[in-house]
């Protein structure tokens, strides 16, 4: 099966090949379509249906979609769903590196000692227009004081399971992709996908 993936994010292309093995994943660049959706919605829900709709709507053929971001509790929930635009000066246009995301978040949970926070994926397989699914799981962990470890992307390094004694960014991509939020959101993907009549 080809799954059109609603992401030209190389960190996530490698990561939903690895957990999709047995399908043919291909990105909105890979057949030449230029796709940058605007994160219009509050919730990873509705813009991971929004991300899987503006792309079926170009290619016309089966869609996979991911929203994904950190919430930490001290902070409401922040970055939540603005997690690729976090402490972006004009609300994404310029967007800051990995690097400052994670040196932004830890500065402002100094001090801090409720440090939980987890990670979310909404995740969208959709068939046709009117057939699809939507799935949303989480990833457990608590914020680091500084960052660890050198895989992975985006707020990995900050990110420590405390059930692993690692940062997500000290984990194997195997080993990530088996705890992960977007690991957990797939294997409900797959278990539908199983499910469907040939
Ligand atoms: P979006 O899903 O394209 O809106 O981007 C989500 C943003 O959340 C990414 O740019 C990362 O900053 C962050 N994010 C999502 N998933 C992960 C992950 O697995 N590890 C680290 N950061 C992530």
């Amino acid at each position: 099966m080809t799954l059109f993936i609603a992401t030209n994010n190389a960190h996530k292309v490698k990561e939903l090949s690895e957990l999709f093995p047995g399908t043919l994943l291909r990105t909105p660049a890979d057949a030449g379509i230029e796709f940058d959706h605007d994160e219009t919605e509050d919730t990873f829900l509705g813009n991971s249906l929004g991300k899987a709709r503006a792309l079926f709507g170009l290619v016309k053929a089966p869609v996979l979609a991911d929203d994904s971001g950190l919430c930490v509790d001290a902070l409401g929930g922040a970055p939540g769903v603005r997690s690729a635009r976090y402490g972006s000066p004009d609300d994404g246009r310029t967007v800051l590196s990995a690097r400052e995301k994670n040196e932004l978040l830890l500065r402002q949970m100094t001090g801090r000692r409720d440090r939980t926070c987890r990670f979310v994926c909404a995740m969208t397989l959709m068939l046709s227009e009117h057939r699809f699914v939507s799935v949303q799981e989480t990833c457990e962990g608590r914020l680091l004081e500084s960052p660890r470890g050198m895989e992975g992307f985006g707020y990995d390094p900050v990110f420590f399971l405390p059930g692993e004694g690692l940062s997500m960014a000290e984990l194997t991509l195997e080993r990530k992709n088996a705890l992960s939020h977007r690991g957990r959101a797939a294997a409900r993907i797959l278990a539908v996908l199983a499910s469907l009549p040939d």
